[in-house]
């Protein structure tokens, strides 16, 4: 669908007001001075995303308005956050882990998870996230990779850990949550004993006995503070590190993208889980002294609109996925609610068609704003702005202190509206530092001076960037990056399965879905029973969402000479496409 461009009225002054002006004059250089306060350079990404808050005169405003599944209500602010962080920090300094000591967070999206997040990268430790839905398998690779010293997680989550821990010879403790301790101890009443389980600590009881001051370690901002681990075509997931002046970047790309204001109510359905729900819940956005809402329960449209009426959230960050389900929901139920408070939308994290931002004009009378960006990058690299017109389908242009480029496959820069290889200048703040423990890997992503995305895309006259694909065969499900192999490897373990092909399958709601090619063992029949046994088995060893929603059972799967599975010949079946060139393949 060609629409035309959105040209807005805005009811409020943007932050970002001339795109080109401040694109042309923009020095992160400066910036980066300013916010590194300590002596000799030196910063904290928890210090600029907190602590400062808490320090001034927004010590008591809101930073945390929390909602869990069952409706339960928190409020927290930058002082509260402040001050629980620094205790989970002593507490954590008590168990002896030491800068650059990696502690995981396997938890669902509860408050603690945003005091334990600032609580680690207050003391130099790094802070890594792993997504609730992560089966035994998902959890051991990141687990054991990371080299991770402490996990915390809450009572339900344990058992997953419990399975694998054997298998993790640096972990040394786990801090359980003691979720029925948190209003006791916010309204400092007695906390509810009870005994832990086995190298387990309970969270509240550790706030309980450390201090609620602490000296923030002073970091240089290329000193490492938060990873998280992304999945590529190949290969384990990798653990993509984060300095803490990833923080600079943040900050001033929510400042223009989501055009964040102190005043905001502001709400990001991410889960921290993934590198949105860290860079634009805990870290930019709260940098510029927004309130933040946080809501753990299911997506449902009727809640979710609820939501949006009861604490008047001003700008709203999400999905395609969810945008579609959204508009499949109807805009007459957005129109049964209250929404007149909201006044910017965004999303990201896979193409948002055309018709998902007019929709947004239909249900609330603002476009959303599509930004693209990736785990590396930690931060945005293209947006849409509130002052710029929109053109729907299309990325929008580079964010201020970002270089992005359409090259061939020589590095050189093609004519507007020829497809390429998406290429961005290194050297901005929120850059990746490196892959954990695969230097190769992280080398590969550097090319002719650029580094690589992995995306195609083509840029038109204008200088908009539209999106036309991967390069490769990650596959996007509801916007999760879920690597073919992860999927292939959880597969081939089953005790039926021989082998295993895994594409992403186009899907209006979802932008694709996982469709899984296998070849069973000798004398296994195929049956639909066979084919839940097999789905129900990827989810609980992998993740809720990773597992494959078809599968086709094949005689053979398409390899080249040397036994690898062509993705790409799956694919093209699938679409009924032109096979290509088949002629290193061995058999169909
Ligand atoms: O393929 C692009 C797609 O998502 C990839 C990055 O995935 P992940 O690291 O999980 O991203 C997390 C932060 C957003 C990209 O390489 N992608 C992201 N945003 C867009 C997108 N594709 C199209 N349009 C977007 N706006």
């Amino acid at each position: 669908m060609k629409t035309k461009p959105i040209i807005k009225k805005l009811k409020f002054i943007p932050n970002l007001k001339n795109y080109s002006s401040t694109y042309k004059n923009f020095d992160y250089k400066k910036i980066i001075k300013e916010m590194t306060v300590f002596p000799g350079g030196k910063m904290n990404l928890a210090h600029t995303a907190c602590d400062q808050n808490a320090m001034g005169y927004r010590k008591n405003k809101v930073a945390l308005y929390w909602e869990g599944e069952e409706g339960q209500e928190m409020k927290y602010t930058f002082l509260e956050m402040s001050q629980l962080s620094n205790r989970l920090g002593n507490a954590l300094k008590s168990m002896e882990v030491k800068k650059g000591d990696r502690v995981f967070l396997f938890l669902p999206r509860v408050p603690e998870l945003f005091v334990s997040f600032l609580g680690i990268t207050k003391i130099g430790a790094i802070a890594g996230t792993l997504f609730s839905a992560f089966g035994p398998q998902a959890l051991e690779d990141r687990l054991q990779n990371s080299g991770a010293k402490v996990v915390v997680t809450t009572r339900e989550l344990y058992s997953r850990v419990l399975k694998i821990k054997k298998n993790l010879p640096e972990l040394k403790k786990i801090i359980l949550i003691d979720d029925w301790n948190r209003v006791n101890f916010m309204e400092e009443r007695k906390l509810t004993k009870k005994k832990a389980p086995k190298d387990c600590v309970w969270f509240y009881e550790l706030l309980e006995k450390n201090k609620q001051y602490l000296r923030v370690a002073q970091m240089k901002p290329t000193d490492p503070a938060f990873m998280l681990y992304t999945s590529g075509t190949t290969g384990k997931p990798k653990g993509v590190i984060h300095h803490h002046q990833a923080i600079v970047h943040e900050m001033k790309s929510a400042e223009f993208v989501l055009d964040i204001k102190e005043d905001d109510v502001y709400w990001c359905t991410a889960d921290p889980g993934w590198v949105t729900g860290i860079a634009y819940e805990i870290l930019g956005t709260w940098a510029l002294g927004a309130s933040m809402l946080v809501y753990a329960g299911r997506f449902s449209p009727a809640k979710w609109y609820d939501l949006i009426q009861e604490y008047r959230v001003t700008v709203w960050y999400t999905a395609p996925t969810a945008v579609r389900m959204l508009a499949a929901s109807g805009a007459s139920l957005a129109k049964k609610y209250n929404l007149k408070s909201l006044r910017h939308l965004a999303s990201v994290g896979e193409p948002l068609n055309p018709e998902a931002v007019m929709w947004g004009i239909k249900a609330f009378k603002l476009p959303f704003h599509d930004n693209y960006w990736q785990t590396e990058t930690g931060g945005m690299v293209i947006a849409n702005y509130p002052s710029m017109k929109i053109k729907p389908g299309s990325m929008g242009k580079p964010l201020p202190g970002i270089v992005a480029e359409v090259v061939n496959d020589k590095g050189k820069s093609v004519k507007p509206n020829v497809e390429g290889a998406l290429v961005l200048k290194p050297g901005w703040p929120s850059m990746m530092s490196k892959i954990w423990r695969r230097p190769n890997k992280y080398k590969k992503y550097f090319e002719h001076g650029w580094y690589i995305t992995g995306d195609r895309a083509y840029k038109d006259s204008e200088g908009y960037f539209w999106f036309v694909g991967r390069d490769d065969d990650v596959i996007k499900t509801a916007g999760e990056r879920v690597g073919p192999f992860e999927v292939e490897s959880a597969l081939v373990s089953h005790p039926k399965i021989i082998e295993a092909g895994v594409i992403g399958k186009p899907d209006p709601m979802r932008g694709e879905i996982i469709k899984a090619f296998v070849t069973l063992k000798k004398g296994v029949r195929p049956s639909e029973a066979l084919k839940e046994q097999i789905q129900q088995y990827v989810k609980k060893f992998l993740a809720g969402h990773a597992y494959p929603k078809e599968i086709e059972f094949m005689d053979n799967l398409p390899k080249t000479r040397s036994g690898k599975i062509m993705r790409r010949m799956l694919k093209a079946k699938e679409l009924g496409l032109d096979m290509g060139d088949t002629s290193t393949l061995e058999v169909f």
